[in-house]
């Protein structure tokens, strides 16, 4: 089997891996949350990369001939490396997901006001405002950035549907809009939160603002790809699998996942 690899630090990336197997069914996936080591979002560049680095190859190495770095986290510190010095394009490809949600952003906000909600992590790296800076838009765009280091540790803790991560929520949103009070376009920029989107929203109440989560977008932006690259597409095994691994225990990845999958799933232990 030749499949596509889906990699997270945790459990968020399942909520691109949903969007993707719903746009592409026929396809056989291979799941890889690093959940052991999670959250990445608070770590140095370096300790990032090498993480990220260890799952794409344990990807390449597993069947995997495609791997979606389905983290912002890992594709704002680790991907460009790694495009460019530890794989071999001719047989391997790793997309992440930034770009995707970069390019979908213009048709998205109506005043040009823009919001990113991300790790500490992402947002020290700039990624969302140097790739925002390089389009060529013809509404001028105004970023702000808020780094919201207690959403990833509430929601792999599954402490998110909680009453204690309102808090949490309205601290950062109130932080976003004391810097910009017209934001009409919010961007989930790390694939954990679609799980605190209903909260979010809650904390926005009253604002015409759209919460923008990357799922639909990077699917999209894959199957463009795939039909780019039809090579690529042509060598992926289409049995419709989906297997799951993580370097945490299986037990309690499975009953993690459920939230963010809404299906019984049985995970493998993975060590390096
Ligand atoms: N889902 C990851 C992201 O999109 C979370 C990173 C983390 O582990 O902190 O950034």
């Amino acid at each position: 089997m030749t499949k596509i690899g889906v990699f997270d630090s945790g459990y968020g990336g399942l909520t691109i891996l949903n969007a993707i197997r719903r746009q592409l069914p026929q396809y056989d996936y291979l799941y890889l949350g690093d959940n052991a080591r999670a959250p990445y979002g608070t770590r140095s560049f370096e300790v990032i990369y090498e993480y990220t680095l260890q799952a794409v190859q344990w990807l390449f190495s597993h069947g995997c001939r495609l791997v979606i770095i389905a983290c912002n986290t890992a594709s704002a510190k680790a991907l460009r490396t790694i495009q460019m010095h530890d794989i071999d394009p001719s047989i391997q490809r790793v997309l992440g997901v930034i770009r995707p949600t970069v390019e979908a952003v213009p048709s998205i906000t109506r005043n040009g006001h823009v919001g990113i909600v991300a790790t500490p992590g992402t947002v020290a790296s700039n990624s969302y405002p140097l790739e925002l800076a390089k389009l060529a838009t013809s509404l001028p765009l105004h970023i702000s950035q808020q780094a919201c280091p207690m959403w990833v540790p509430l929601i792999e803790s599954g402490e998110f549907r909680e009453a204690g991560a309102d808090y949490f929520v309205h601290k950062y949103i109130d932080e976003l809009l004391s810097q910009d009070a017209l934001i009409d376009t919010l961007i989930l920029g790390c694939t954990h939160y679609p799980l605190l989107k209903d909260k979010i929203d809650a904390a926005l109440s009253g604002r015409a603002v759209r919460t923008i989560a990357q799922g639909d977008i990077v699917a999209h932006s894959l199957s463009d790809y795939l039909r780019r690259h039809a090579d690529i597409a042509a060598a992926l095994s289409t049995e419709g699998t989906c297997e799951y691994v993580t370097t945490e225990s299986p037990d309690k990845f499975n009953s993690s996942a459920t939230l963010f999958l809404q299906e019984p799933i049985a995970a493998h232990h993975i060590d390096w």
